[in-house]
């Protein structure tokens, strides 16, 4: 399951307001031209007046591209957050999504993947209508993933990303999210899936090398590994309640397993509970589906499964550590343990652990490579973002819109494709205000929460669909109508 803890919303406190240099300033308007100019390149490249050009990046994309889009889809700034936050507070645990993602995303490409294509699909929902043939398991889950989409994807990684971007930036939240949603919209827009594909490439190249540097530079800072086997489990804050555990390191901090029968992870449910959703998430996901199903063949399909697993190891060294160490050299602040503490540290009385990435890039980074930092959480943030974009915009087009205008040419869908990203962009900006009223971000972990209950079950739905033969739609007016007439009758009733 990718949910990711929001990070706490905060004052200015825990971020002393360092300004940026004039080299950082080069590197983020630096980054900012390569990601225009690869959206640009792949604008002309590729054919993007049909559906195939535009939604599948004219199923023409090998596996390179494929697997790193793959791994920026998936990883948002919720994750740099989030995972370094629960690093810092609870240890390595957190880092099972991870893994368990590593595994479902390899199933994508062995088991579900030759299924999709033989049936030749473009969404998800268009799968389930062929194998089931009624149109409204179609409609329905349509509906539910824009919702999803909308509601739980969209909003998050707009708070994780504008909590980076008003803490650690300092930038007007409005200036900032509406000048980065214009960047991306261009390409996204123009360019279709493969802009957003190769953008994506880009993105994780940059997310890794940034990330890669910060991790060498905070484990230097601790003395390596062995520092923090050490240090971890003594960094406890100055201030705490006595006789209590709170604030206290968890001790099974450095098992990927947790205890089976009292801990908050038994790794029962982390081995079988956890692997439904990320099923979901991975296997039958339109954002995750529609770049395998972009590759020129299974082949390269398999091979973008397969980069996209190595690079799904990283996240415990690249984000996981580095939160943990955020917690050994920040630990009054990172692992604050009194309310009112905590709440003059970042503004949650709850606990400040969120703030353990952004505060290792503003405090241990030399100037220049902060701005390269900078550029990795903007990456995280637009990657995920551009590719909700294309893929919402792919389920209301082609789900939808052809539902309700069948005869609509080719012409008319790339037109409302089109439109229905600006739609998007507009809904990312109206939830800058919520985002700026949720107090803690409670209401993000309720939305989070919500979006779980849905998931599990449209999981279960592919997989019956998949792989047994003999699940099939219920027929909804047989009772009234008697078994007399023809399921293509029924059909037209419905
Ligand atoms: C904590 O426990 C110790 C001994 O177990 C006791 O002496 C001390 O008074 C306790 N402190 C508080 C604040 O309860
Ligand atoms: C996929 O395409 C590559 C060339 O790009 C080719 O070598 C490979 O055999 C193809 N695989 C299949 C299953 O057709």
């Amino acid at each position: 399951m990718e949910t990711t803890t929001p990070p706490s919303n905060g004052t200015a406190d825990a971020f002393p307001k360092k300004s940026l240099e004039a080299v950082d300033i080069v590197v983020l308007v630096l980054y900012f031209i390569f990601v225009m100019a690869v959206g640009l390149w792949s604008m002309w490249r590729t054919k993007r007046g049909t559906v195939k050009g535009y939604f599948l990046a004219g199923k023409d994309m090998v596996w390179w591209p494929v697997g790193a889009s793959l791994f920026a889809s998936n990883v948002g700034s919720g994750h740099f957050i989030g995972l370094a936050g629960s690093g810092a507070a609870s240890g390595i645990a957190v880092n099972a999504y991870e893994w368990n993602g590593l595994f479902c995303v390899l199933v994508l490409a062995w088991l579900f993947l030759p299924i999709y294509l033989s049936a030749g699909v473009t969404t998800m929902p268009e799968y389930l209508q062929k194998r089931f043939g009624g149109k409204r398991i179609q409609i329905y889950l349509a509906i539910l993933y824009l919702f999803i989409y909308i509601f739980t994807k969209i909003s998050v990684d707009i708070y994780a990303g504008a909590l980076f971007i008003q803490q650690a930036l300092h930038w007007d939240l409005y200036v900032a999210v509406i000048g980065l949603l214009v960047i991306t919209a261009i390409y996204t827009v123009a360019g279709g899936l493969a802009a957003v594909i190769y953008t994506d490439t880009l993105q994780t190249v940059i997310m890794i090398i940034g990330a890669l540097i910060l991790m060498v530079f905070s484990f230097i800072k601790v003395g390596g590994y062995p520092g923090l086997e050490e240090k971890y489990f003594t960094a406890i804050p100055s201030v705490r309640a006595e006789n209590t555990t709170c604030g206290l390191p968890r001790e099974d901090a450095l098992h990927l397993f947790r205890d089976p029968v009292d801990s908050d992870l038994p790794w029962p449910g982390v081995l079988i509970g956890m692997t439904i959703p990320s099923l979901w998430y991975w296997c039958t996901d339109q954002v995750i589906v529609q770049r395998s199903l972009s590759a020129k063949n299974l082949s390269h399909a398999k091979g973008g499964s397969l980069l996209a697993a190595y690079i799904k190891f990283l996240p415990l060294f690249i984000m996981v550590f580095p939160g943990m160490i955020s917690r050994i050299l920040f630990t009054d602040q990172v692992a604050c343990a009194d309310p009112e503490l905590c709440k003059s540290i970042c503004g949650n009385p709850s606990g400040c652990s969120d703030i353990a990435y952004p505060k290792m890039v503003i405090e241990i980074l030399p100037i220049g490579l902060r701005g390269l930092m900078m550029s990795v959480m903007i990456a995280a943030l637009m990657s995920s973002l551009t590719s909700i974009f294309n893929s919402a915009s792919t389920i209301f087009t082609m789900d939808l819109w052809r539902h309700f205008r069948p005869r609509s040419t080719e012409w008319e869908l790339m037109i409302v494709g089109r439109v229905f990203v600006l739609v998007l962009v507009v809904v990312s900006i109206l939830w800058i205000p919520l985002v700026q009223a949720s107090q803690g971000g409670q209401l993000f972990i309720y939305i989070q929460s919500v979006s779980s209950y849905l998931q599990p079950p449209v999981a279960m739905v592919f997989i019956a669909g998949c792989f047994w033969k003999r699940s099939n739609e219920k027929v909804r007016e047989r009772s009234q109508l008697g078994f007399f007439l023809a399921p293509s009758v029924i059909e037209l009733l419905v």
